[in-house]
């Protein structure tokens, strides 16, 4: 048995018989999210070998470069057995997106309960480690068989019991795949003044690049994969998101083996370094990569690579913006936004105004969560303009897109009118659907009366002593082991970085949540 990566997140497993197993294909020729991704380095040309004597498909997650439909459609047309495996979430959402989508194959795909291993034909048994908040909609999977094993994080945060109990499963773990790079809108799409912006840039990816360092230190694996990311833009518009720089959101596999190389050289040897359709074995180890092999010219000649690849794509670029979609349906669907879940609308608590560019022209509708309602034109105090392309939007109107595929697509613009994040917004915009906001709701408020009720832990800052809760309230992360207390009086949950004052409780980076918190006397 053997897995090949071919490219991005996608893994086949090769099995004893013909049957083989493929986790999160995308090797689309027209790439995703409005054609704004294309896969980096270039897949498309292996997608027949991918795809051969494949009857299971595991899905990690809904977004389009990890669901191909064009790809899973074919393998589940071409193979009456074939299935789609996915992971039980706390919300049924995904699977409903996932049928709806797939339409007449919809009675292919499977759901199955967290760490329940099940068998696969190409050998061995895997299973599904979901994220536990019903908002975020991502799952690990873990493959075994006999001591060999392979675990595929993928870019779930998972949380710490749920590392420890796989760890605990496993013994040791062999293979672990990690995304290396975050790819959201987050803060490319913001209007921040350039110095603001590099800031935010440096810190996203100094975390992204920490996150998966303690990751693998807690897992120890034998050896890693960084993967899944991240993609390349081929439109002329988005070229500026290709950034080679060390100020990149978006570092490449190279960058990231390179950065551990120098930072953490026992990672680095530990590394595979891989082109897409190479196998996962030693001679792919980074240690043994000649990278003056012309092979690897996506990654040492990125620039030129790119230029050849729009070349083969220049019947699918630029992106066309489309026209207006009516007024009538658009401000049905904002309405229909305002008022989809109660609770959510309370938490964002204020106006959004987007503003729709079609390419001859644009509106502007204002949301208004406070009050449940939606109207055309702008609004007095927006805690955001958002702007967005009208094809795009169209597609969400139909039901064939969400709006986390156009702020996935980069070409949306967000204008903060607020100093506060507002989470839930990110959410209800992902997820405009009211089971999984209310599974979020019950889940929220159930971290919160734990948070109440719970353990609490003693923590000095400023020359003060305080106690707070031990879990985070927003994803219920140990502070004790990932909160860093800092000098001004706050902490830092480091699962997500969201900052609290420790004297208040209050969160001073996003809305909607707060720390139990109270003053203690200083200690002898
Ligand atoms: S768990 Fe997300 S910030 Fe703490």
């Amino acid at each position: 048995m053997q897995f090949i990566h071919y490219g991005h997140a996608c893994l086949k497993l090769e099995g004893r018989s013909d049957a083989a197993c493929i986790m999160d294909p995308w090797l689309s020729r027209d790439g995703a999210f409005f054609r704004s991704w294309f896969q980096f380095p270039e897949n498309h040309p292996f997608q027949d070998d991918a795809v051969r004597g494949v009857v299971d498909i595991c899905l990690s997650h809904n977004h389009e470069d990890h669901f191909d439909l064009g790809v899973i459609t074919k393998i589940l047309e071409e193979h009456p057995e074939a299935k789609l495996h996915i992971a039980r979430f706390p919300s049924s959402w995904f699977v409903r997106h996932a049928r709806r989508r797939l339409g007449a194959l919809a009675d292919r795909v499977v759901e199955h309960d967290p760490f329940a291993f099940f068998p696969l034909r190409a050998g061995g048994e895997i299973c599904f480690v979901p994220e536990e908040s019903p908002g975020q909609v991502d799952a690990a999977m873990v493959w075994r068989d006999g001591d060999r094993n392979l675990l595929n994080l993928n870019d779930a945060r998972l949380n710490t019991d749920q590392f420890l109990r796989i760890k605990e499963i496993l013994g040791h773990v062999d293979a672990f795949c990690l995304q290396g790079s975050g790819a959201s809108e987050y803060p490319v799409c913001y209007d921040y003044d350039p110095g603001d912006l590099l800031r935010r840039r440096m810190e996203k990816r100094t975390l992204k690049l920490e996150a998966c360092e303690r990751v693998i230190d807690l897992m120890n694996p034998n050896r890693v994969l960084i993967f899944a990311g991240p993609p390349v833009f081929l439109d002329p518009g988005l070229n500026a998101m290709n950034d080679a720089s060390a100020t990149s959101v978006f570092p490449d596999q190279l960058d990231i083996t390179r950065h551990f190389a120098s930072r953490r050289p026992d990672i680095a040897e530990r590394c595979w370094f891989t082109m897409p359709g190479d196998r996962l074995d030693d001679d792919h180890l980074f240690s043994r990569t000649d990278l003056t092999d012309p092979r690897f010219q996506a990654y040492t000649d990125k620039a030129s690579y790119i230029e050849g690849y729009r070349e083969r794509r220049m019947d699918l670029l630029p992106y066309d913006w489309g026209d207006l979609p009516p007024m009538g349906e658009t401000l049905a669907h904002f309405r229909r936004m305002a008022t989809v879940s109660p609770w959510a609308s309370e938490k964002i608590g204020g106006s959004v105004d987007f503003v729709i560019h079609g390419k001859r022209d644009k509106a502007t509708y204002s949301v208004d969560f406070a009050r449940g309602l939606a109207a055309e034109g702008p609004s007095a105090n927006p805690l955001y303009v958002l702007e967005a392309p009208a094809a795009s939007v169209h597609e969400v109107l139909e039901g064939r897109a969400t709006w986390d595929d156009v702020m996935l697509s980069l070409r949306m613009v967000f204008r903060e009118r607020t100093p506060r994040f507002v989470p839930h917004l990110k959410t209800l915009l992902k997820y405009q659907d009211a089971e999984t906001l209310e599974r979020l709701a019950e889940y929220e408020e159930k971290l919160q009366r734990r948070a109440a009720t719970e353990e609490t832990i003693r923590v000095e800052s400023h020359g003060k002593c305080f106690r707070i809760a031990r879990h985070c309230p927003h994803a219920g992360v140990d502070l004790l082991r990932h909160g860093e207390v800092n000098d001004d009086g706050t902490i830092t949950c480091m699962a997500h970085r969201f900052r609290f004052d420790l004297s208040s409780g209050e969160c001073l980076n996003a809305k909607g949540f707060r720390l139990e918190v109270r003053r203690e006397a200083p200690s002898e």
